[in-house]
């Protein structure tokens, strides 16, 4: 193998006594400063310089939100999982810390990851670690229906705006939870002292995150649960086939109502994470704003509908050449390489994706006409803007909604120096840049590593001019 790695981390707390009971606030929020992912260091900084012209074909990887719900959901199965595919990346490796801290044995080969948490002796995963991420929480969720308790800190992630847990809490405690927030942490325990009990639950907004956590938890539980107002994400479906085929019983995934019959405890499985829709949307549009002609592949074409219909309004040719290939082209025949304006309104799935957001807003400063884009799913996801603006582009902000005047409106990007706050917003300077003219050089890169795989070598291979710029050694 070429890199293996265990993670055997300190000795973890044991678990925690039972808490006495104490009625929640209705919303439980993370509290803004401490909980959110920090990552403000300047290096590595890439250096792109434009306008490039991409071609040829980029390999998609596994997804980050699939392999998240996956890798907490081996907290229900007895023996191995292995999970093929998992793309190495900083959210992912943090998630293995996350599972390592409570006493599971986690391997890592490459994309690979072999998961047994038999050795599991502690129900609080190491707080620093679930402050780095979103998706370590949803360990939550097994924990408490595998061990009768959990205490989790609030989690981190992007800084797009409000992200609660109470969907979670209030998910858990239909199950027969009895959750309390203490010094930062959520703990909960199983009412009875044994276990979580079947019982229904309608989420008031079809969370992904929610949807996920209680998918696990009703998974142990004893008796049926009924999920309704669940998120319909390819992720959730995705985490349900995982947990089907490790003995589960969850009917409904990809619909917007799960039924679940909870098993004692399922058993390891072997899992390929599919392929990350985001990613591939994101090199789509890179074609686009590059007026340029790429393949990719893997993809689920069905996935990516919103964005085709969007970039085939655009102008845009896009063709499945098989099952798992799309070719998207910018370039125009006549060699004119006009696109055209188009609105956009985020949603939850089949909606349009809010993590493509950002990046169809850098596409839109170049098109012709005035866009406006609409972000619906979280409320202060328009970090990108004020770089955007950097670059030359004319947006207006009114409310979550943006006004996007494209390039017969005066919008001519041109090299700035930039900064990175959030994954999507990060990678929408990116685009950017890459349609640019000069050079643009992007602070808090690590941001943007944190969803894409191998970024650097995947743009150099379709011909773009990126330099990564490390700090220097002390
Ligand atoms: C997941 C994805 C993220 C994506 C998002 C929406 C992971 C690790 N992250 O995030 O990349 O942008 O789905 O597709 O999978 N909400 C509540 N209460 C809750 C939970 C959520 O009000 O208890 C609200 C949030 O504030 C937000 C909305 O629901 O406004 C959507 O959030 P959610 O679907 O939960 O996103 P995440 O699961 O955090």
């Amino acid at each position: 193998m070429a890199s293996c790695s265990t993670f055997n981390l300190s000795p973890s707390p044991k678990p925690t006594k039972p808490l006495p009971h104490s009625l929640l606030k209705p919303l439980i929020q993370e509290p803004e400063t401490e909980s959110r992912t920090q990552i403000q260091t300047p290096y590595p900084k890439l250096i792109i310089t434009g306008p490039s012209k991409l071609s040829g074909h980029v390999p998609i990887s596994g997804s980050k939100n699939s392999a998240l719900p996956i890798l907490a959901a081996t907290l229900c199965c007895s023996g191995t999982s292995k999970i093929h595919n998992v793309p190495n990346l900083f959210d992912t490796r943090t998630m293995a810390s996350v599972l390592a801290s409570l006493g599971a044995k986690v391997e890592v080969f490459n994309n690979e990851m072999l998961v047994n948490t038999d050795g599991v002796d502690s129900v609080e995963p190491n707080s620093d670690e679930i402050r780095k991420i979103r998706g370590g929480f949803f360990v939550i969720g097994p924990l408490v229906a595998r061990f009768g308790e959990a205490v989790v800190a609030l989690p981190g992630g992007c800084n797009i705006g409000t992200r609660p847990v109470d969907l979670y809490i209030r998910g858990l405690q239909a199950l027969g939870a009895v959750v309390d927030l203490r010094d930062g942490k959520v703990q909960a325990y199983a009412a009875n002292g044994r276990g979580l009990v079947g019982g229904s639950f309608q989420l008031d907004y079809p969370s992904v995150g929610a949807t996920e956590t209680l998918m696990m938890a009703a998974c142990m539980a004893d008796g049926m649960t009924v999920l309704s107002n669940v998120a319909r994400e390819p992720e959730v479906v995705d985490l349900a086939r995982f947990l089907n085929d490790s003995g589960a019983c969850v009917e409904g995934a990809g619909s917007n109502q799960l039924v679940i019959k909870g098993k004692p405890l399922l058993h390891g499985s072997e899992c390929v994470i599919a392929a990350d829709r985001i990613e591939a949307g994101t090199f789509m549009l890179a074609a686009a704003i590059t007026r340029s002609c790429i393949s990719i592949s893997p993809v689920i074409p069905c996935q990516m509908s919103c964005l085709i219909h969007k970039l085939s309004a655009a102008g845009c040719k896009i063709r499945q050449y098989s099952h798992d290939t799309l070719e998207v082209s910018a370039v125009s025949r006549c060699g004119g390489e006009n696109l055209q304006s188009f609105e956009v309104k985020t949603g939850p799935y089949p909606g349009f994706p809010t993590d493509l957001q950002p990046q169809i807003m850098a596409l839109l400063t170049t098109c012709n006409g005035l866009s406006p884009v609409e972000e619906s799913v979280f409320d202060k996801r328009m970090g990108h803007v004020s770089e955007l603006l950097k670059l030359g582009a004319k947006i207006q902000v009114c409310a979550s909604t943006a006004l996007v005047f494209g390039k017969d409106n005066g919008s001519v990007l041109s090299g700035s120096s930039l900064v990175a706050n959030d994954i999507r917003g990060g990678m929408s300077l990116v685009l950017a840049g890459l349609a640019a003219e000069g050079t643009t050089d992007i602070s808090g890169v690590a941001h943007i590593d944190r969803g894409y795989e191998n970024l650097d070598m995947k743009l150099h291979s379709l011909g773009a001019d990126v330099k990564r710029l490390m700090p220097l050694a002390s």
